[in-house]
Formats: C-alpha cells, structure tokens, sequence
C-alpha cells in the first residue's frame, strides 16, 4: 500500500481533495496490479486510468492555482505534472511495445513521484490557498 488519506492531506479545496482522495486508491492499486506477476492488460489498464485521472485533475489544479495568482511557481509546479504524465506515457508504451517484464520499477518511480510532488509542490500550494482563504 502506498499510503491512505489523512486529514492533513486536505489542500483547502473540496474538489482538489476529492480528486487526490480517487488518486490515492489509484497508487495503493499500483502495487497490486502494476508488478513482475501482472498481465500486460493488467499493467497497461491501470497505467492508463491513472493517466487518465491524474490528467483530469492537474487540469483542475492548474485552473486554481491560476485564479489564485500563483504566477512563481505555477511553471514549477504545471512541469512536475507534465514530468509524471510523460513519464507514465513512456511506461505504457514500454509495456505495450518493450519486451521486458515489469520489475516494480513502474510502480516504485509513480509512488516517489507523488511522494515528493505531495511533500513540495502540492504543500506550497496548500499554503497559498489556505492564506487566500484567510485560515
Ligand atoms: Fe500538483
């Protein structure tokens, strides 16, 4: 398991918690399904949901960072998402066309990824909307 959500996670916006919320159960599903004794399909159907719903939400996230001014780090912060959706692209390809098998590399790169994210950039933005909100 990953990790499991805690109240302390809460950025200060309903929707961007919701969202992080369905991300979570996306990573805690990685070690089960993305690892050395999955199917192909298996591996790649997850690698895409989670493509899928951490594109969704960064588009969110960036729409509230924007109304929130957030004009320093915004690139900073808009290039980690782009690092992880990229790098998620390049996995789902190797697995579709690659002849290795997955060693849980995948999965340990996505949990650091959003490990570090979290403890980074997401925090920084937690901040600013918390001083926006006046809390
Ligand atoms: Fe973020």
């Amino acid at each position: 398991m990953f990790t499991e959500w805690k109240p302390e996670f809460s950025v200060g916006e309903p929707i961007l918690d919701a969202d992080h919320r369905h991300l979570i159960e996306l990573l805690n599903r990685l070690s089960d399904h993305v690892g050395p004794s999955c199917s192909k399909a298996t591996i790649i159907d997850n690698l895409v949901q989670l493509y899928s719903s951490a594109n969704e939400h960064f588009a969110r996230e960036e729409t509230i960072m924007q109304a929130h001014g957030y004009s320093n780090e915004y690139i900073k912060h808009y290039a980690d998402h782009q690092r992880l959706l990229n790098e998620v692209i390049l996995m789902i390809y190797e697995h579709q066309y690659g002849s290795a098998n997955d060693n849980g590399a995948s999965t340990e790169w996505i949990h650091n990824w959003f490990h570090e994210h979290h403890t980074t950039h997401d925090a920084r933005l937690q901040l600013s909307i918390q001083e926006a909100h006046g809390t």
